[in-house]
């Protein structure tokens, strides 16, 4: 079933999420037949996002690489799963990039998510260099060894996010889409279930041209704010 992901990153408050499940729930009626819709707020926003039908599920932008104790400001796998959460995003190309969190780090937080009974949304992707220097191929092998330890019969998905689309209006193309796909299916064929997102730049233009490369399904930021491009992409 395709996935749609609406990382909302740092916005929206209490009162706007509460605003825009409300949006979405008028869009959506019963829910759009064959989608499976998810959306990840800001950890405050968690309750208010929630939708009483389950017409669609909650994900956290983030769990902490320990499991409790004192970790100021972090927020446990354990946590976010008690307030509702069935997903949890792990490795965004934000956290690497600005929070520097590198591979080693990416598995205690996988292993967190296990542990609670969250399936991960593990984001990888390659920068504009390593892309200009045809290093896509050896990048993404580098962040799929970070699976190495988690457990290959749980499901999972993965969001192919390539870091030079992300908020930049400028979306890979779909035959850059297919091939990182192509590639991500292979490397983790060993897998009993997992699903490839596309993520950078998905808009209602674009969605259903990308939606054909095989991708099952997207991880959205921007477009994600409003709920009318959202509902669009999810039906593209
Ligand atoms: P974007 O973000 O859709 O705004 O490019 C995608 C993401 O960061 O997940």
């Amino acid at each position: 079933m395709p996935l749609i992901v609406a990382n909302w990153k740092m916005h929206k408050t209490r009162a706007e999420a509460a605003a825009y499940g409300a949006e979405l729930s008028g869009l959506i009626g019963d829910g759009i037949p064959g989608r499976e819709l998810v959306l990840a707020p800001t950890f405050t926003a968690l309750a208010e996002a929630r939708d009483a039908r389950g017409r669609w599920a909650l994900a956290s932008q983030n769990v902490a690489a320990e499991s409790e104790g004192a970790f100021t400001g972090e927020v446990s796998a354990k946590q976010v799963a008690d307030a509702g959460c069935r997903y949890a995003i792990v490795g965004h190309s934000e956290r690497r990039r600005i929070f520097a969190e590198d591979g080693p780090t990416l598995a205690r937080k996988l292993a967190r998510c296990r542990e609670a009974s969250l399936t991960p949304i593990y984001c990888l992707g390659e920068t504009a260099e390593e892309r200009d220097a045809s290093l896509t191929a050896s990048t993404l092998v580098r962040q799929v060894d970070t699976l190495d330890g988690d457990p290959p019969d749980l499901p999972l998905v993965v969001a192919y996010e390539p870091i030079w689309a992300i908020g930049t209006g400028r979306a890979a193309t779909p035959a850059d889409a297919e091939a990182a796909r192509a590639h991500l299916a292979s490397l983790l064929s060993a897998r009993r279930s997992v699903r490839i997102l596309y993520g950078g730049s998905v808009t209602p233009e674009n969605a259903a041209a990308l939606a054909r490369t095989g991708m099952d399904g997207f991880l959205v930021g921007g477009a994600s704010l409003s709920a009318a491009a959202f509902a669009a992409i999810a039906r593209a």
